[in-house]
């Protein structure tokens, strides 16, 4: 059965949320069948897909393909598209652009910070979900909230979410006590990455856990399993196969 934001946010309390990014129609496929709650074409696709150095070079044109290719592959899991930088600096510009999401297939949006144009969308109906801690379209690679005041000013951005009608939240890099105490405080399910296991669901990279990502590998992200080592092997053993004239053999022909 199909995920709706409104399930996601009645998961707080009762079970854990297990969220993935996701790119491609095969990739979230699996994912999907594999009983993923939710996938996130995350703008982490324009450094582990696209070979940029971040995610600020990612266009709504990347999302939209990105987007409605999740959206081929995914029956279940609710389908969230993450707004790239400068796509949601207004009310006009980020309903504009949430819906262009909506139309190729995404459930939701992810936006970081600014709840008040979370506030706007919601009101327009777009379910949203909430970024905050580290949001790479603004802050450095490192944990978030380690001071008393930035943790305070993270608190109340959280709650600020919260009542804007975020349906979730995802915690991003921040200290394990800080996500606990969101986590307590707010009514909405907060996601974390990076941010301990206190938090109603957890949310990785799908490429750094399958190890297909090599530039940064921090300490939150678990590989499960090593794909990349897989894939070299094959295509190595492909290449030697070729070269030896071992492939194709008569099997692989046409009579
Ligand atoms: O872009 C992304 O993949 C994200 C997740 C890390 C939450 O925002």
């Amino acid at each position: 059965m199909k995920t709706t934001a409104e399930k996601i946010k009645s998961m707080k309390g009762k079970e854990k949320i297990a969220m993935l990014t996701g790119y491609d129609y095969f990739t979230s496929k699996i994912e999907d069948e594999s009983g993923i709650d939710i996938i996130l074409i995350g703008d982490s696709l324009g450094m582990v897909i696209l070979g940029y150095d971040n995610t600020l070079s990612v266009t709504m044109e990347d999302m939209l393909r990105h987007t409605s290719a999740v959206a081929r592959g995914t029956k279940n899991a609710l389908i969230v598209a993450d707004m790239p930088v400068g796509t949601f600096d207004s009310n006009e510009d980020a309903a504009l652009n949430a819906e262009a999401l909506m139309k190729v297939g995404a459930d939701a949006v992810k936006i970081e910070n600014r709840p008040e144009i979370a506030r706007f969308l919601v009101d327009n109906n777009i379910p949203v979900m909430g970024h905050i801690g580290l949001t790479p379209q603004t802050k450095e690679f490192k944990v978030q909230g380690k001071d008393e005041k930035t943790a305070n000013e993270i608190l109340e951005l959280a709650k600020q979410c919260d009542e804007a009608g975020c349906f979730s939240l995802v915690l991003e890099c921040v200290p394990r006590d800080l996500a606990k105490k969101i986590t307590d405080t707010i009514k909405i399910p907060t996601i974390g990455i990076g941010a301990g296991p206190d938090c109603d669901g957890q949310v990785l990279v799908c490429n750094d856990m399958l190890g297909l990502y090599d530039k940064l590998s921090p300490k939150f992200a678990k590989r499960y399993v090593d794909l990349g080592i897989e894939m070299k092997k094959a295509f190595e053993n492909y290449i030697k196969e070729v070269k030896e004239k071992n492939f194709p053999e008569d099997r692989h022909s046409f009579h």
